[in-house]
């Protein structure tokens, strides 16, 4: 199969992308992969909304600039940052256009939330399902698209390069190219390559590599450790953040659910068991300062009172008041017994968001030609060490329009697909599943899975230092090599596949933790508790 566009995953990054090329290119052929339903993406889950200027009264560019800055303590790229922000304006009119709605006062004005690090309020949302919402109306506007093909549960394995053709590839291998992919498809359980003009990462996060995450079960990481594998550049993977208020339900495996931070941003207060608004002992901005300080503050009070969670009060709110914003986790909560006009909500910090990944530039271009990456899986600059709450929506639809821009300015047909290199394309082998056979027993992967999580959780979560990243490594590199044996002689499935994505995750994320000799943002080393002077990305 051969398309002009090829976009993996069906997120508000891949969607946005792949409209605006088939509104540019309505003769040319779009395809979008998937591998799971098309609604399953971390994008259906965002709860809190979307940042952006839009109250020119009371806000401005500049504050929402400072304010992202302040959050991502020293390593934001500022030009980013501006590019964003400003871009991103923009861009929210785009999505109302496609079809999104979001909430209005009584005046017709949007109804503007906050959330922990904004010094106003500028967080677009719809209730407290905003992402359901997004993600429906740019499927509903991808349907409208004849030019659009969306494929789901088709799993990609790997992006193919050069390697393919038996060129040898490295790092310092100077132009890496990408011609397509080789992808399962579940429907047919047949493995096929699809060779594409241009290519567009858009695989989401990885909080999945974590016990408890809010994050569900398609966030392994894939499209970070398929770059990885193909020498492309990955960057500051030891920025995983951690959500403070996941709800804390003893049991529950898998995804956890999501207290937005926007309940904090209404009035909501953190307390302990001894009832104590702990807050004011770490940070004077209290509930509403920067989730790395608020998630390690939860920590430290866990630790300190020997306790599995801590409290989100609300019950100063009527029922009428807490339902007009967030009627999901009213009925979420009340669900599993807590009213939380009498009941305080049980929380804990879970893993929600990865800063770095695959290194793009201001167009979304990775470090291999012809393969953009934007939303979660990117790594742009704008959040350095720790990103803002609802600043990844924004990004996600910024960079995927740069991405579309840059496709734009080049002329005439996708490289790839000139005929000149048609033969080229010719050339790529088919899969190769000679001398594997169907796996014997799921143990050797499920436990596999299980062991990562919790050596994740235990040695590189909220809290780190030296001893336990060089347990982690050593885990790590045990795990590896029984999936890399088991790989070699084993049918591909997702199991095994996202095993093996996650395991490279891990593995990135502790490598650069290792890297790291100081504490900034998310990443809190004892070993390092201050910063360093010497402000830097670490790639690898
Ligand atoms: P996703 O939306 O995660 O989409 C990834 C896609 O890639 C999926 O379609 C998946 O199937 C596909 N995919 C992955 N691997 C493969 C593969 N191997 N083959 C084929 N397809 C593949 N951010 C905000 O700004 N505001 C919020 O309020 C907010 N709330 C959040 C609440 C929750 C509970 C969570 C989990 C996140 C929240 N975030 C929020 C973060 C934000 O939702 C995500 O960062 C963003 O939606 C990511 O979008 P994306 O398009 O990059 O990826
Ligand atoms: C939330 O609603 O608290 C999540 C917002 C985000 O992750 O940006």
């Amino acid at each position: 199969m051969t398309t002009d566009f090829l976009v993996i995953g069906s997120g508000i990054a891949g969607l946005t992308y792949a409209l605006k090329v088939a509104e540019a290119y309505p003769d040319k052929a779009i395809t979008i992969l998937t591998k799971a339903q098309s609604d399953e993406t971390n994008t259906k889950y965002a709860q809190g909304g979307i940042a952006g200027v839009m109250d020119f009264d009371n806000d401005s560019f500049n504050k929402h600039i400072e304010d992202t800055l302040i959050a991502g303590d020293g390593l934001c790229n500022r030009e980013v940052v501006e590019i964003v922000v400003k871009e991103g304006v923009e861009r929210i009119k785009e999505l109302i256009e496609w079809g999104a709605r979001f909430d209005k006062d009584k005046d017709g004005d949007y109804s503007l939330g906050k959330e922990g690090g904004h010094s106003e309020f500028r967080i677009l949302h719809h209730k407290d399902v905003t992402g359901k919402e997004m993600e429906r109306a740019l499927l509903e506007a991808i349907r409208r698209r004849k030019n659009i093909e969306l494929l789901s549960h088709c799993f990609v394995l790997d992006i193919i390069t050069q390697h393919h053709l038996g060129f040898l590839v490295t790092k310092a291998t100077p132009d890496i190219e990408c011609y397509g992919v080789y992808v399962l498809n579940l429907n047919t359980n047949k493995i096929e390559k699809i060779i594409a003009g241009t290519t567009l990462l858009a695989t989401g996060g990885n909080g999945q590599v974590y016990r408890t995450t809010t994050n569900p079960a398609i966030a392994t990481g894939d499209g970070v450790a398929m770059v990885y594998r193909a020498k492309g550049r990955i960057e500051n993977m030891e920025f995983i953040q951690f959500h403070p208020t996941a709800l804390y339900e003893p049991g529950v495996r898998g995804q956890s659910f999501l207290i937005t931070e926007a309940v904090r941003g209404d009035g909501g207060i953190l307390r302990n068991h001894k009832d104590e608004a702990f807050m004011s002992r770490y940070d004077e901005r209290l509930d509403l300062a920067p989730r790395d300080i608020v998630a390690r503050a939860i920590d430290s009070e866990m630790k300190i009172n020997g306790t599995e969670h801590v409290y989100l009060d609300c019950r100063h709110f009527t029922k009428e008041q807490f339902t007009a914003h967030f009627p999901n986790i009213y009925d979420k909560c009340l669900s599993i017994g807590v009213d939380i006009t009498k009941d305080m909500i049980p929380v804990a910090p879970a893993a929600h968001y990865s800063c770095g990944g695959i290194k793009t530039d201001e167009f979304a271009r990775t470090s291999i030609t012809n393969l953009y990456a934007a939303g979660e899986c990117a790594s742009t600059g704008l959040h350095g060490a720790n990103r803002l709450a609802s600043n990844s929506l924004l990004e996600a639809m910024v960079f995927a329009h740069r991405a579309y821009k840059d496709v734009a300015t080049r002329q005439g047909m996708p490289k790839n697909l000139l005929p000149e290199n048609l033969k080229l394309v010719e050339a790529i082998p088919n899969w190769k599943s000679e001398g594997t056979n169907a796996p014997k027993e799921m143990i050797l992967i499920t436990q596999s899975v299980k062991e990562l999580k919790l050596l994740m959780s235990d040695y590189v979560g909220i809290v780190r230092n030296n001893e336990r990243l060089l347990r982690a490594s050593k885990r790590l590199d045990l795990l590896y090599e029984e999936t890399e044996a088991l790989y070699q002689k084993t049918a591909v499935s997702p199991q095994l596949c996202e095993l093996r994505n996650m395991i490279t995750v891990a593995y990135l994320v502790v490598k650069c933790a290792d890297f790291r000799e100081e504490s900034r943002g998310l990443h809190f080393n004892t070993d390092y508790p201050e910063k360093a002077n010497m402000v830097q990305n670490i790639v690898l």
